[in-house]
């Protein structure tokens, strides 16, 4: 199960995401926006957050005008890694590298077939692991005050 979040400035690639995902067969949640009208993005943010760190979805997707106060929002919320990705390289990364578990995306940085193809290299590309896996687990003492 995908989660699904946007708020006004990111309802356009959320549509677009939601469409590839039901062409693909692809379940998934939407915890809103569901109107192009204005929205704070934190209580989605946070929504999204807590059903993939409380394991009811398995990674999430939020989309706001940059990407970047969906991802601060989410990861106030313990044991997310939020990335905000424009591009294809750092997406494959930043889940081979990072294990992010939610993808942020900016609906006034890249255009909705960017959008599309960004969702399918991150719903699609493994954690590496290995040495990886050490620095991840840094990330998680950092956040439980042990670092
Ligand atoms: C809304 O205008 C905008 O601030 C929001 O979508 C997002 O870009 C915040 O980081």
């Amino acid at each position: 199960m995908i989660a699904l979040g946007c708020d006004h400035g990111g309802f356009a690639l959320k549509n677009a995401i939601k469409t590839y995902l039901e062409e693909n067969s692809i379940p998934y949640r939407d915890f809103g926006t569901m109107t192009e009208e204005s929205v704070n993005y934190g209580p989605i943010a946070a929504a999204v957050a807590h059903s993939v760190a409380d394991g009811e979805c398995e990674k999430g997707i939020l989309c706001c005008g940059t990407g970047i106060g969906m991802s601060i929002a989410a990861n106030k919320v313990r044991g997310i890694r939020a990335s905000v990705c424009t591009n294809e390289f750092c997406t494959e990364m930043t889940r081979r590298h990072n294990d992010s578990n939610i993808l942020c995306l900016g609906g006034r940085v890249i255009d909705e077939a960017m959008a599309v193809k960004l969702a399918e290299i991150y719903l699609n590309t493994p954690f590496d692991g290995g040495r990886h896996a050490v620095r991840v687990g840094q990330i998680t003492q950092i956040e439980n005050g042990e670092m």
